[in-house]
């Protein structure tokens, strides 16, 4: 399964450093064959090498050149960052991304063959909305994308069980996956309050072949443990 850490802005470079070691040990010394995944703060990217994948949360879709702020693929290339996130919800809601600039940015990286996680999810006023509102919005993200990448992974995170401690129903959960399934057969995380409590209910899910971890994920142990639990799963 895939198990994947989102570190948000959170995190020095050297706190990251000794994440992605010590998750590295627990992943060797365990035996893992769980494809784990770490997504840093940019200014806490790094070289590595072993289990772990490290990627980035957030890049421009240029080489280089004057984009104040960003980041290029001149400076993932520097790390040996070959993976990213994109169209988070964060990155959407707060930083105003549009539906059009995402599909460009995933155009660029998928040219590159980065392996690219792609977020989907509603707001809960879409979902209370209704089923036929919400699958509209959602079918909405998914333009502009090519779903028959092959190094695309997706991830379903409900807006409004980011950061909340609120997750949708099992049952919810699954009946959106395979609706999702029949857009995409892409490998699919479900993310969005995800814990060491609820993990293993999530994770034997049918149609759940991993998950994205928030807050979390930011406490070492805890997201080791997290991989720990899918191994033990053998799905
Ligand atoms: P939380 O696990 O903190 O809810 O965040 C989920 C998320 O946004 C992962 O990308």
């Amino acid at each position: 399964m895939i198990i994947a850490a989102n570190l948000k802005t959170n995190l020095t470079r050297v706190q990251t450093l000794e994440y992605v070691n010590k998750l590295e040990a627990f992943l060797t010394a365990n035996n893992s064959s769980q494809e784990v995944l770490v997504f840093p703060a940019t200014s806490s990217l790094n070289t590595h090498a072993g289990k772990v994948i490290v990627g980035a949360q957030n890049a421009y879709p240029t080489t280089n050149g004057a984009f104040t702020g960003e980041t290029g693929v001149e400076q993932l290339n520097e790390f040996g960052i070959k993976t990213i996130l994109i169209g988070h919800s964060e990155r959407r809601h707060v930083l105003g991304e549009t539906q059009q600039f995402i599909a460009q940015k995933f155009d660029f990286y998928k040219q590159l063959g980065f392996k690219i996680v792609y977020c989907v999810g509603e707001p809960l006023e879409i979902r209370k909305s209704g089923e036929a509102n919400m699958m509209e919005y959602i079918n909405a993200q998914y333009v502009g994308i090519d779903v028959h990448y092959e190094n695309l992974i997706i991830a379903y995170e409900p807006v409004w069980a980011i950061g909340t401690g609120l997750t949708p129903t099992l049952e919810d959960i699954e009946s959106l996956h395979a609706k999702l399934k029949e857009k995409s057969t892409a490998p699919l995380l479900y993310g969005g309050s995800v814990k060491l409590s609820n993990i293993e209910e999530v994770l034997a899910l049918k149609s759940v072949d991993g998950v994205l971890v928030g807050g979390a994920s930011l406490i070492v142990e805890d997201f080791s443990q997290m991989t720990a639990i899918a191994q033990n799963l053998q799905k």
